[in-house]
């Protein structure tokens, strides 16, 4: 485990950076991540390379230890390229909306853009491929742009629904084209939509579109992956998500990537509200729940980005609470990061993040708030961790499956139905039911079997579903495992379409039920939903439930009319059960349902502090405190605290071993 920064030499004088590099030494950093965007440093003109001040601050770094990642510089490309190929920028709705000037501005789907990065990626894998001091490699940033509209975009798009459909007419029915007689005759007359907006657009055509693009982004990291591996023998190669970003499922990039990563930047002041100064912490909930997607592909993964302070682009520059960086820190280390960089060593002096929080301020040699956390964190993980291997967990945590499919968020963002209907909230609310049970979330891809350990699986609205995923519902229940279901769970095929039968009809014999009805609330109404006589308020979706004989009613409906209809029910099935939770209320109402179901089931787990989570690493316990209140934990008498102790401080850490 260790902790590291990015570092920008090629934006600071050449004699700053001895200085540079023995400042991140003494902060205890391990690890420096360098030449992200720094194409045009690399290659000044088409074919001819500087890689001269890379290699000395290469050098720099091996004699000082320092673990080195390096980028391959593509999110930026320079503008000899885009000046005599204007064909490689991004084009939103037929118009060239990008320009150089600022980041991103390329199309993955550009063929002089694939053959320049090929080439520079070329360059780099052969100067710096088998580098001692290089651990490893981030392919680009932050994957992404808009549905493009270039030529060569809706040439590819063209290209892959042929292949997925093989004649028009199969395309014509996947599509649902009878409606609006929106026929094709042929693909050719076939474009990249403009965007995911639902609004008079074919939903089956978009769903394709984001499944393509996806893919192209997959191609493009594809084509480096390719170049480097052959150079770099066993070392790590990843790109940078951004969390629950639709532009990119990192499923889709199992192929290339040996190692997961993502950016967070929790504090950004958006989306918050009080009490409190809890706008000054990150939200668990969606944090944790990046980490562990970033865990379920292969088990190696990495917080690439972590905010040091105050950031630049939200708007609301927050002043995080105290503590709150090194709690984001521990936190990703109790998910089994296998190290963390932050963005950025130096707040830069000019340029668009110039109101960014570095881990030195301005003078360049002056910790920051954040750096002072970084500097900590990397002292204590030097003493806890050391280099020895980590050791094994005595007595593993209870592990739960959540299921996380981009299908669905896909579909959501093109037709929610329900305009509040946010898919990737209601993933993130059972996240947070389960970790305050104490489980260990597993999260699962929806073409994956499951592991079998898992004591209890939640599926948050599998809507579009293959009677694989039916069938693998029915086995993990058959053999004892606890199922939990909620609204807008197989209504439809894999293709957006309707299943011709009753609404639900395709999981009613599963869950012994049926769904009479769903019910949606205006902005600001709240309707009441009751579990165990507590009232929990919803106002997004609630299925009026009709329970079979048999089947256990947990949750009614508080008011409106239906007063008193069924909104969660529980039936036994094979050596486990089906828990469906018809409505998508609060994080809190979930919380509820699972408390339920932990004690019903006898799944031996307890509720953890509001906010507390502890997460096993090896055979440490790593609590984290997500609130402003200090908090108590139940651990065994005579637990031997490495860090912290029994009372949680606010934004307070505790690490113990079994
Ligand atoms: C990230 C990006 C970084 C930097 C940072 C600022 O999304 O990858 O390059 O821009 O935001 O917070």
């Amino acid at each position: 485990m260790k902790i590291g920064t990015y570092y920008y030499p090629e934006q600071w004088p050449r004699e700053q950076w001895e200085r540079d590099f023995d400042r991140i030494v003494s902060m205890g950093l391990r690890v420096v991540h360098m030449a992200e965007f720094a194409w045009f440093d690399l290659e000044p003109s088409p074919g001819q390379f500087n890689f001269g001040w890379l290699e000395e601050c290469v050098e720099m770094a091996a004699k000082r230890k320092l673990d080195v990642i390096l980028c391959t510089p593509t999110a930026a490309p320079p503008v000899w390229l885009s000046d005599e190929f204007p064909e490689i920028l991004g084009k939103s709705d037929g118009v060239a909306d990008d320009r150089h000037g600022g980041r991103r501005h390329y199309s993955p789907t550009s063929p002089r853009m694939q053959e320049a990065s090929m080439r520079i990626v070329q360059a780099m894998a052969d100067k710096f491929g088998d580098h001692p001091a290089v651990v490893g490699w981030q392919i680009d940033n932050e994957l992404g742009h808009g549905f493009d509209q270039s030529e060569h975009t809706h040439k590819a798009f063209r290209q892959w629904l042929q292949k997925k459909y093989g004649t028009i007419e199969g395309l014509n029915k996947a599509w649902g084209n009878q409606f609006w007689n929106q026929y094709y005759t042929t693909f050719d007359q076939i474009l990249m939509p403009a965007d995911r907006s639902p609004i008079y657009r074919n939903p089956h055509h978009n769903l394709d579109a984001s499944r393509f693009w996806s893919r192209a982004w997959a191609d493009f990291v594809k084509l480096q992956a390719d170049i480097l591996k052959p150079k770099i023998g066993d070392r790590w190669i990843t790109t940078n998500f951004m969390p629950f970003f639709h532009d990119c499922d990192p499923n889709d990039m199992r192929d290339s990537l040996s190692l997961w990563s993502w950016d967070t930047y929790p504090i950004s002041g958006l989306g918050k509200n009080p009490p409190g100064e809890s706008f000054r912490l990150p939200d668990p909930a969606g944090v944790e729940c990046v980490h562990d997607h970033m865990a379920s592909f292969n088990g190696r993964w990495a917080l690439m980005e972590v905010q040091p302070g105050q950031i630049n682009w939200s708007g609301v520059p927050t002043l995080p609470y105290p503590g709150a960086i090194r709690l984001l820190l521990w936190n990703a280390i109790s998910h089994g990061a296998e190290f963390i960089t932050v963005y950025r060593f130096r707040q830069p002096r000019f340029g668009t993040e110039m109101w960014h929080d570095g881990l030195v301020q301005l003078d360049g040699t002056t910790p920051s708030p954040g750096g002072l956390q970084f500097r900590q964190v990397a002292e204590e993980v030097r003493r806890i961790f050391g280099d020895a291997p980590e050791q094994l967990p005595t007595n593993p945590q209870p592990r739960a499956g959540l299921v996380i499919d981009f299908d669905q968020l896909w579909w959501c963002a093109t037709l929610p139905q329900a305009k509040s209907w946010n898919q990737q909230e209601l993933i993130c609310q059972w996240h947070q039911a389960l970790s305050r049970m104490g489980f260990k979330v597993v999260i699962l891809h929806p073409d994956q079997p499951w592991p079998e350990d898992l004591k209890t699986v939640v599926v948050p609205a599998m809507q579009l579903i293959d009677p694989a995923n039916l069938s693998r519902f029915n086995e993990y229940v058959q053999a004892g495992g606890h199922l939990v279901l909620t609204p807008r769970t197989a209504l439809q095929d894999r293709t957006g379409q309707f299943f011709e039968g009753r609404r639900g009809s395709a999981i009613s014999e599963l869950i012994g039920g049926e769904v009479e009805a769903y019910d949606s609330l205006p902005d600001g109404v709240k309707g009441i939903v009751d579990i165990d006589s507590k009232h929990f308020e919803w106002n997004i979706w609630a299925d009026l439930l009709f329970a079979a004989p048999g089947t256990k009613v947990w949750a009614k409906y508080g008011d409106m009319f239906y007063a008193g209809a069924t909104a969660v029910t529980h039936v036994k099935r094979g050596n486990g059960s089906v828990t469906y939770c018809g409505v998508f209320a609060g994080r809190d109402f979930a919380e509820a349902i699972i408390e339920r179901l932990c004690t019903a089931e006898g799944l031996g787990c307890k509720p953890l502090p509001d906010g507390v989570r502890v997460i096993q690493r090896g055979n440490l316990r790593v609590a984290t405190n997500f609130t402003e209140r200090p908090a108590t934990l139940d651990v065994p008498a005579g637990t031997t605290f490495v860090l912290g102790g029994r009372t949680l401080d606010p934004a307070g850490v505790a690490v113990w071993r079994e």
